[in-house]
């Protein structure tokens, strides 16, 4: 069959021209003037929208057993999610618990993400070191497709591993050509500051982020810039929240390391008020690091603007208030850590970075969709709008109005941090892997459809 997208608006992160776009057998087969729907492929008239590559969406957690619960969306209701917003690939988290084999952990992620209506790739999360741990390494990069690491320096005592484990990590990952992405807070000072505030009878969800300052994750960020640059290392820092960070990433970049910084719409657009709400509903916003006060905002779109950051995630990892966020109701330190956010991410940034005048069109798409593939080598399969490139691909209703909210969102979670915010431009039609699977509201996904990428850095 096939589909043919006709007379839009073709955005990518260089170019823009009005265009059709025909994709057949899950590719992009032409792309022109006038083009003919060759093998009675369907036609999508895109007359005043815009046409841009799938989003991608390089840091979520779907179905990860975390802080004695699950999160809430699986992969397939978590890649449906995604689809309905313009999110059409994902890169999860492998993370073995501790003392686990990592390629055990591998496994069992294989078997979950079997659902997913999307496709996916995976890093692996490396939350111990042991002998056999560099040999995994190996064999992720090698045979397993995965040529990136994550490392938790918060979380002590869990997945959190040591400055010695991080170092070690890191010259593996230096003779594999792979890339090292770290989670950065002091670990241990948090815990410190967080016995500190419960001791002192400080239990609700504020206290959250006050025992994770933007100190805290400023001074990890430098640390483990510094280890990098002593182990020649490249890095990418995920879910970068606060000045302080952006500050060490800046000074990196400067002396010509190379690291790469991530944030997310929460962190853009929230503040930490999110916790002063009443009836524990502030700990739909408990997340790590956690929002931060007023003022940070500007420093990561400026650092959005100038390319300091370059790639826009989530994070996505939904937990339920009811049932969940919960087991933290009488102590801040139990409440799972994480928030659902894949839907929005595309409408959040179009409304408030594009629209609000703080990136242009073009650094939408690369921030979304384009950058994150060429970091994690997935381009030009995935980013690009080209001939040969996967027919992930989204029209772009520029007029649609919505108001987000848990009722109506498809994540599957009780709350939405982003309630009642108002987003302008959405998806009217996405096509995943050359099939349309979401149009003027209707999602009709395949439960299985997602294949897995394997992935080799440029
Ligand atoms: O609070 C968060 N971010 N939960 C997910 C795990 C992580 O740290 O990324
Ligand atoms: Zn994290
Ligand atoms: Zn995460």
């Amino acid at each position: 069959m096939g589909v043919l997208i006709k007379n839009g608006t073709i955005v990518t992160a260089l170019d823009r021209f009005v265009g059709d776009v025909l994709c057949q057998k899950g590719r992009i087969v032409a792309i022109g003037a006038s083009l003919e729907p060759a093998g009675g492929a369907e036609i999508v008239d895109a007359s005043g929208q815009f046409v841009f590559p799938g989003g991608l969406d390089p840091h979520v957690h779907m179905e990860l057993p975390f802080m004695g619960t699950v999160s809430s969306d699986d992969f397939e209701t978590g890649t449906a999610a995604g689809v309905a917003g313009g999110t059409t690939s994902i890169i999860d988290f492998v993370i073995p618990a501790r003392n686990q084999n990592l390629m055990e952990g591998l496994a069992a992620w294989h078997d979950k993400a079997k659902k997913a209506v999307a496709d996916y790739a995976f890093h692996m999360a490396v939350t111990w070191w042991g002998d056999q741990t560099a040999e995994w390494m190996r064999r992720c990069v090698r045979e397993e497709g995965i040529p990136s690491f994550k490392t938790f320096m918060a979380y002590r005592g869990a997945i959190g591993v040591d400055d010695v484990e991080l170092i070690e990590v890191m010259k593996s990952a230096k003779e594999l050509d792979a890339l090292v992405t770290v989670h950065a807070e002091h670990g241990d000072m948090v815990v410190e500051l967080q016995n500190r505030l419960m001791a002192e009878g400080k239990t609700s969800p504020k206290y959250h982020a006050l025992s994770r300052p933007a100190p805290l994750e400023g001074e990890a960020t430098s640390r483990a810039i510094m280890l990098a640059r002593m182990t020649r290392e490249p890095l990418y820092v995920v879910h970068v929240t606060c000045r302080q960070a952006v500050q060490a990433i800046t000074e990196a970049r400067a002396r010509g390391q190379r690291v790469m910084g991530e944030t997310c719409p929460q962190y853009l657009l929230l503040d930490d008020s999110i916790y002063d709400q009443p009836d524990f509903e502030g700990a739909a916003a408990v997340m790590s690091p956690p929002i931060r006060p007023r003022g940070h905002q500007e420093a990561l779109w400026a650092a959005l603007r100038n390319g300091t950051l370059e790639v826009v995630a989530t994070d996505h990892c939904p937990f339920n208030l009811v049932g969940q966020k919960d087991m933290g109701k009488d102590d801040f330190r139990l409440i799972p850590n994480g928030a659902a956010g894949i839907e929005n991410r595309l409408a959040l940034m179009y409304t408030y970075g594009v629209l609000e005048g703080r990136l242009d069109l073009h650094q939408f798409v690369d921030l979304t969709s384009t950058r994150a593939a060429k970091i994690f080598g997935l381009y030009p399969r995935k980013g690009s709008i080209t001939v040969g490139a996967d027919a992930d691909l989204v029209v772009w209703d520029p007029a649609a109005t919505g108001t987000i909210s848990a009722k109506t969102h498809h994540h599957q979670c009780d709350r939405s941090i982003f309630e009642g915010f108002k987003t302008q431009g959405a998806p009217s039609t996405v096509v995943v892997s050359g099939r349309i699977q979401y149009q003027a509201g209707d999602l009709k996904v395949e439960k299985g459809a997602g294949r897995y990428l394997e992935r080799s850095l440029p």
